[in-house]
């Protein structure tokens, strides 16, 4: 697989409605430009109206394990498919959900066909995950979310290891790593380390330039 840069929008400003628009284009253009592998995470009430506009896979930050039916402010996934995701984050540190719960998501994904992107805390989680069959797994050790010291920098054995124990149990799981990445040395470092790819949220999203700063972090991947 190449490596992906995955940007996840989450709740930031930079991220929302008109703005997540925006900055969405801007990683299709880039991705283009440099014939590099991306997809962006947004809110599910921007998935509709960015699906339409971009080339570039457009995933979910979350889900519910649940079908049709009486779920209200719950969030479906046959909801997230017509609406044009590719797939879906499970898990996020900042949005967990418990391993049962994951794994009904991924049996949903499954039938429906939606990707998933499970994400770890640490690589003992990554390897208990990776059972479940995700398309992909991400670890993010939480302690250096949003920061600006990356998991390439400071903990690059959580990359390693975490490679090490998903590959032991499948070697087609691609293994996404985050956490502070915010230049093109983390991206390279990381992949250089074995990583299918990153998944970055601040690095983009807090940035003043964010054209400039994606296209910097896509070099990382070449
Ligand atoms: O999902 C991405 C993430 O949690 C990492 O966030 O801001 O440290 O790149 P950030």
């Amino acid at each position: 697989m190449k490596p992906l840069l995955m940007i996840n929008f989450k709740t930031y400003e930079a991220g929302t409605g008109e703005n997540a628009l925006r900055i969405a284009k801007i990683a299709d253009e880039v991705a283009h430009e440099m014939g590099i592998n991306m997809a962006i995470a947004v809110q599910s009430v921007d998935i509709m109206r960015i699906s339409h506009e971009v080339d570039i896979p457009v995933f979910s930050q979350h889900m519910d394990p649940i079908g049709f039916g009486s779920h209200t402010g719950w969030v479906l996934p046959q909801g997230l498919k017509e609406a044009g995701a590719s797939g879906t984050l499970l898990n996020h540190s900042e949005h967990q959900l418990d391993i049962s719960e994951i794994e009904k998501c991924i049996d949903i994904t499954n039938r429906i066909g939606l990707k998933t992107v499970a994400c770890a805390s640490d690589p003992k989680i990554a390897e208990a995950l990776s059972v479940l069959g995700p398309d992909y797994i991400a670890v993010e050790p939480p302690e250096l979310i949003s920061g600006n010291i990356s998991i390439s920098e400071a903990r690059p054995e959580i990359i390693t290891n975490t490679i090490n124990l998903v590959k032991d149990i499948d070697r087609s799981i691609p293994v996404l790593v985050g956490a502070g990445v915010k230049t093109r040395s983390d991206v390279s470092k990381a992949i250089e380390l074995g990583a299918d790819g990153v998944l970055l949220a601040s690095g983009v999203m807090k940035a003043k330039k964010p054209r400039a700063a994606i296209l910097e972090l896509s070099k990382g991947l070449k």
